[in-house]
């Protein structure tokens, strides 16, 4: 069976694309969301390590944390659902920070961004796409490459999203991080992790979570857990299997044309001539 028509599943809000499941009502909600000091915001554009993340800070807390679906995802309810609420709330976002409920920042509640090699992110949501009933049909890669760099997908351009966080990258209540460093030195990052949370977290603590947020732990973990509502970072899939594909660096060896390549870079340092990153 194809999937229902684009028009059926995205609508505009503020110039980018949601999904039918962000309703418009909620959206516009956002702007007077009553933010709590202590929230946590786990912030990525969509296919950047926002699962992996999210496992390892829950995994940080000692006490009883609430793990919540995205702040943008579900109808008017979904207020009165995350106000209701009692424990510590670590809430996920694909939102660009020009479109943060300002309460977030009012109350310089911390937040985590995680950022991954767009390349490497174009070819995840490529899959997503592909295998995903609630995203409109994409019959090519190379279909979806230029949707992608045209900004033409779930939560816009990966660039615009990205230079929005950048440039708040340095404020004392937001920390920025690399999937790829989390591949690199996932202990080291875990610290890092720990220390902006304020936790005391032993060594041994780190270790013991690195080696249950590995990639086939928590592939595992996902298969089991498939039909438990409460996992819900992601509520665009109840597949959990569509999360954890690959979970590796440089697939999109795999996919880029050479062609395809060059014009990637050529956008890339055109788009990101502004980032010092
Ligand atoms: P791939 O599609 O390249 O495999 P998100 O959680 O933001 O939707 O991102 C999903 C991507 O993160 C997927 O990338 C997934 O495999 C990868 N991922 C999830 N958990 C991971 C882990 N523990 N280690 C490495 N990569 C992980």
């Amino acid at each position: 069976m194809s999937n229902p028509s684009e028009a059926e599943l995205i609508h505009m809000f503020k110039g980018i694309p949601f999904t039918i499941r962000s309703s418009p009502e909620l959206l516009k909600s956002l702007d007077t969301f009553d933010a709590r000091e202590d929230d946590v915001l786990l912030v990525s554009y969509p296919k950047s390590g926002t699962h992996w993340l999210a496992g390892v800070t829950a995994k940080l807390y000692n006490t009883q944390v609430t793990l919540t679906s995205p702040i943008e995802f579900g109808d008017i309810s979904k207020l009165e659902e995350l106000s209701k609420v009692s424990s510590k709330r670590i809430i996920p976002t694909h939102l660009d920070y020009n479109m943060l409920p300002p309460n977030f920042k009012k109350k310089k509640c911390k937040m985590i961004y995680i950022s991954r090699n767009p390349k490497d992110t174009a070819v995840s949501m490529y899959h997503y796409y592909r295998d995903n009933p609630n995203l409109p049909t994409v019959d090519t890669w190379t279909a979806f490459f230029d949707l992608f760099l045209k900004g033409d997908v779930v939560c816009g351009s990966w660039f615009d999203h990205f230079l929005s966080w950048e440039e708040h990258a340095n404020d004392k209540n937001i920390l920025f991080l690399f999937y790829e460093d989390m591949k690199k030195d996932l202990p080291k990052i875990v610290k890092e992790i720990s220390l902006f949370l304020g936790l005391n977290v032993s060594d041994n603590d780190i270790q013991d979570i690195c080696k249950k947020s590995s990639f086939s732990e928590m592939k595992s973990d996902t298969e089991k857990e498939n039909s438990d509502p409460s996992h819900t970072v992601c509520a665009l899939t109840s597949n959990r299997r569509l999360i954890f594909r690959k979970g590796a660096v440089g697939d999109w060896k795999n996919h880029f044309t050479p062609k395809q390549n060059r014009r990637f870079e050529e956008i890339f340092n055109e788009k990101m001539k502004l980032s010092k990153m």
